[in-house]
């Protein structure tokens, strides 16, 4: 490994392209590729097993280039394969978590929403953490909400009846807060808050993850020297009206993130 080449980030389809702004914000003397596998997405209503083999496919494509270190863009992706990643590759390995952690250590009273596809929400991994910091919180699955993403479809009557559906149980209840845990839903956080109460705080990893990375770079070496030209390469499993969509949704990121 060495510090000319690229970041590899991947997601199952453009959700990570948010944290891929933040990240390109944050070091813009990086090389970066993201890979989006919209062929296979959504992950988080497939299978664990179906989400390792994906998820150790789509890196092997990304190991391919040489790349320097991964970032799993994908808290699903995390859940469900990120032993199995470590396992194979000596890179530096950063995953993603829905950001439970720092919503509980701020937490004043209330519930803590956790949003995140039913495959994140059982997996063992967040399943740990929801144990340890997940007193105040309740879980949410959100399957279907990614679609909604990948379609580039940010404003809808679908859209709004979804999330009107999803919150209609908490009307009573005192959200004060609600944890992201899926980069797709990020694209969606003013809709999602405007159907909570006025002032509930929305957590989301990206600030988490950057720092993550910067500090694993750093201990490595790998940091690309000041001065360098950063750039960022976008390869989907999907087809090239996908890959116009990967490049409308990072200027959509640029603008958000
Ligand atoms: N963007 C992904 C996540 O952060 C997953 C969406 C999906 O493929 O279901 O969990």
């Amino acid at each position: 490994m060495c510090r000319q080449q690229a970041i590899g980030f991947f997601d199952s389809g453009l959700g990570g392209l948010s944290l891929l702004a933040a990240a390109v914000r944050q070091f813009p003397n990086e090389r970066f590729i993201y890979l989006g596998d919209s062929a296979n997405a959504p992950y988080g209503t497939r299978t664990a097993d179906e989400v390792i083999r994906l998820s150790l496919d789509a890196v092997s494509l990304l190991d391919s280039r040489g790349i320097k270190a991964l970032v799993v863009a994908c808290n699903t992706a995390t859940g469900a394969a990120i032993s199995a990643l470590r396992e194979r590759y000596t890179f530096p390995i950063i995953g993603l978590e829905p950001a439970l952690k720092p919503a509980a250590d701020e937490w004043q009273g209330g519930l803590i929403l956790v949003m995140a596809t039913p495959v994140t929400l059982h997996s063992a991994k967040f399943n740990a953490l929801f144990e340890r910091f997940g007193q105040h919180a309740q879980k949410l699955p959100c399957p279907g909400l990614m679609d909604f993403v990948e379609r580039e479809e940010f404003q809808s009557a679908a859209l709004d009846n979804y999330l009107d559906l999803l919150f209609a149980p908490y009307h009573n209840e005192r959200i004060s807060a609600v944890v992201l845990g899926c980069t797709h839903y990020l694209f969606l956080r003013e809709q999602i808050k405007a159907r909570l109460p006025a002032g509930t705080r929305i957590f989301d990893s990206n600030r988490g993850v950057t720092r993550q990375l910067g500090r694993r770079l750093a201990e490595a070496d790998l940091l690309a020297l000041p001065g360098s030209t950063g750039a960022v390469e976008f390869i989907t499993t999907a087809d090239s009206e996908k890959a116009a969509q990967m490049q409308r949704v990072y200027s959509v990121a640029q603008r958000l993130f």
